[in-house]
């Protein structure tokens, strides 16, 4: 098995690297001056099982591209099985057709992928579970959970209520609520735009009680502050949240810094930015075992 990675979280793929006991390969990637993406694969992989790390995070055209590219300059260097490692998939959240007019994108990404040469694909809380359905080639669906829920558990909550912020959360929700035996409960919202949701409604009781709000995200932050903010006013003792995926777009952080969140706990399927590092909010939980585990067993 040989290990690239791609530009987007170069940290974490060291991460990988160093746990797997596998160097990185060589491989050159730039841009061409007009802009367009420029790789090079510097080393034999006739015949060899390769893997490709990358995060469609943060730049999502640019690292898909890139990840594309990479994967047909193996593929037309006669690599054998190509894995693609996506510890955030991008666009994932684009599932349905939720109104006339709109695209597919998850399953358009998908059939990129395939055409591109990927043989199997690791990720880690897809948006939707179904999404796995959109390729016709194994895909190794990880949990963020699987990591976050020991450091949850040595806050050591008092009654603790696990709180889905919305109902698209629900599922990922009953699972901290079932691991930890917590009570469950759910917020009701509606999403006025991109970055606004509506007043939450809960519908649970977290009276006098220690609550942890489970998403699979934080893009804007609005879903999670409106959550913590509505379960203070039913009276919540303390206020604690865990997340897969930290995309924390521009203000997401300052509405968290804003909000009665005490801590939350954030995987590093993204790479931290400045600010995430300087919260004293975010607690950041590494995936790199995760991903190194699932790794071995597909090896
Ligand atoms: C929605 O279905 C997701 O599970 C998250 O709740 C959502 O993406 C969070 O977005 P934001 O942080 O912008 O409210």
């Amino acid at each position: 098995m040989q290990l690239f990675s791609g530009s987007s979280h170069p940290l974490l793929s060291q991460e990988i690297s160093n746990q797997l006991g596998i160097p990185l390969s060589p491989l050159e990637l730039g841009v061409f001056p007009d802009g367009e993406i420029k790789v090079r694969v510097l080393c034999e992989v006739r015949g060899k099982d390769v893997c490709v790390i990358q995060s469609v995070a943060r730049d999502p055209h640019f690292t898909l591209m890139e990840l594309l590219i990479i994967i047909d300059a193996l593929k037309r260097a006669a690599a054998r099985q190509v894995i693609a490692v996506i510890p955030y998939f991008g666009y994932c959240r684009q599932d349905r057709m939720d109104k006339p007019g709109v695209p597919i994108t998850a399953k358009l990404v998908a059939n990129l992928l395939v055409q591109a040469g990927v043989t199997r694909v690791v990720t880690v809380d897809l948006h939707a579970g179904q999404l796995q359905g959109f390729f016709d080639i194994p895909v190794q669906h990880l949990y963020g959970k699987e990591v976050l829920l020991k450091k949850v558990q040595e806050q050591q909550l008092s009654s603790c209520v696990v709180v889905a912020p919305d109902i698209g959360s629900v599922k990922i929700a009953q699972a901290y609520a079932k691991a930890l035996k917590a009570d469950f409960a759910v917020m009701s919202k509606e999403r006025l735009s991109a970055a606004e949701v509506s007043e939450a409604i809960l519908i649970g009781d977290v009276t006098g009680k220690d609550v942890l709000l489970a998403d699979d995200m934080c893009s804007t932050g609005a879903t999670l502050a409106s959550a913590a903010k509505a379960c203070r006013e039913k009276g919540a003792k303390r206020i604690f949240g865990a997340v897969t995926h930290g995309l924390f777009v521009d203000g997401a952080i300052e509405r968290i810094k804003n909000c009665p969140l005490e801590a939350l706990w954030v995987t590093n399927t993204l790479p931290a930015t400045d600010q995430w590092m300087n919260s004293p909010q975010l607690k950041t939980v590494s995936i790199a075992p995760l991903l190194v585990h699932a790794l071995r067993e597909a090896i």
